[in-house]
Order: structure tokens, then sequence, then C-alpha cells
């Protein structure tokens, strides 16, 4: 079992303004625990999580791919999450390239088709369409109607980003309705599944993973 990461760095205070690794961040480390063997056998030469927050999913997938030539990007809108993603790279010895910027913009066209690893823990959660778009903690979870808005508006931009062999892994809740998204993505070439599944006080949370179809 590989440890979490080490967050010793982040106060209290911090957490006033970036998302505190929570029931989702830590079953998204258990999915990638599961996926140890995919991901050495991927052998990932770009990464990318969007809205890394702490920093903590980054480092453990650091951890995984250990001293292989990955390189690793990750975005977040808060900058105070950018900042927070920053201290835990460098306390837990991983190197990360960290983009303050809105999902991943600035990454395109550049990095079109070349990213063989993403990952997004998402902003899911139903709330008032007002309350998408800040750049705060709050941004950590409102996810507008559904709690679909930022996951909506994010799905275009896989098939642009990922590589022929790459997968995109990503956190969702029963009220997204995972069966429409992977409906969406199924008409956008990709095939996806389960990876896991965890219920955490009233919410169902999911790790769904996306390969493109083969041809
Ligand atoms: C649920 S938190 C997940 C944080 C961390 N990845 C984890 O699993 O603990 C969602 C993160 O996405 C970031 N975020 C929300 N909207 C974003 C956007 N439009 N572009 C980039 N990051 C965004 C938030 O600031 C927050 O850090």
């Amino acid at each position: 079992m590989l440890p979490t990461p080490d967050l010793s760095h982040l106060k209290r205070k911090d957490y006033e303004f970036v998302y505190e690794p929570a029931e989702d961040t830590f079953l998204f480390l258990d999915a990638f625990e599961d996926e140890v063997y995919f991901l050495k056998e991927l052998q990932p030469a770009i990464s990318l999580e969007i809205g890394s927050g702490s920093g903590c999913v980054t480092a453990f997938v650091g951890k995984i791919l250990g001293e292989s030539s990955c390189l690793k990007y990750c975005t977040d809108i808060n900058p105070k999450a950018a900042r927070a993603t920053q201290g835990t790279a460098k306390q837990n010895k991983v190197s990360v390239d960290i983009i303050e910027t809105h999902l991943v913009s600035g990454l395109l066209p550049r990095l079109e088709g070349q990213i063989d690893l993403m990952y997004f823990n998402p902003p899911y959660v139903l709330t008032p369409s007002e309350e998408v778009g800040s750049h705060s903690v709050e941004a950590a979870w409102a996810g507008g109607i559904d709690g679909r808005e930022v996951i909506d508006e994010f799905l275009p931009y896989i098939k642009r980003l990922l590589s022929v062999k790459g997968a995109f892994y990503m956190v969702v809740v029963n009220e997204n309705k995972p069966d429409e998204i992977r409906e969406i993505m199924k008409n956008d070439g990709f095939d996806s599944s389960v990876v896991k599944t965890r219920l955490a006080g009233r919410e169902k949370l999911f790790i769904l993973k996306f390969v493109r179809t083969a041809a």
C-alpha cells in the first residue's frame, strides 16, 4: 500500500482557501493504487491534473510513476491552490509544473494529442449557476446545475488533449448522471469504465476511466 502524500506543510489556515483532501480525493488515490499496473505499463510521457488543489493526487501519482521521465502538469483556477500544489510537490520530492488557469487554457494547441494521463476531481456539487466560476475555495465544489457545468465545459477538451494511448480519470457523483457523461464520451470516441465507487455519507462517488475506442 502506497502512503498518502505528506501534507504536513499545509495548515488549518491554508484549508480556508484551498480544498482539503476529503473522501473524493482518497477514493481517487485508491483508484490509482488499483491502476498501478496499468499506469506503469502506460509509461506516460506527459500527465495533467486539472484542479490540483492541495496537490495530494499528483504527488501520489508522482510516487507511482517513480523515477520515470514523465512531465507532470497541474492546473488550478485558484492561485492559493496553485501555491499549495507547488509546496506539496516539493515536500514529496515530485517535480510538477503548475499553471494557474481556467481548466486547460493556455495548454492548447501546444499539448494537443500529447497527454498520456489526465485526471480531474472537478467541482461536482449541485449549486445555483451563479456560484460557478469563483477563483477561491468555492471553486472546489460549486458545480452548478446537476453539478455538471464545469464538467460539461471540460469534456470536449478530452479528445483534443489525450494522446492515442491516453487515459482520463474523473470523479463524479450519482447526481452528475454518470451514464449520461459516459454516453457523451462514447459519442466522442471513448470507451469508459467505473474503476471504483464508494458511498460517502449521502454521496455515491464514482471514479470513471476513459480510453479511446480501439479502431
Ligand atoms: C474537488 S477540488 C479537488 C482538489 C484536489 N484535486 C483533490 O482531489 O483533493 C476541485 C479543484 O478544482 C479547481 N477548479 C475548479 N474549477 C476550475 C477551473 N475552471 N479550472 C481549473 N481548476 C478549477 C478548484 O480550485 C479545486 O482545487
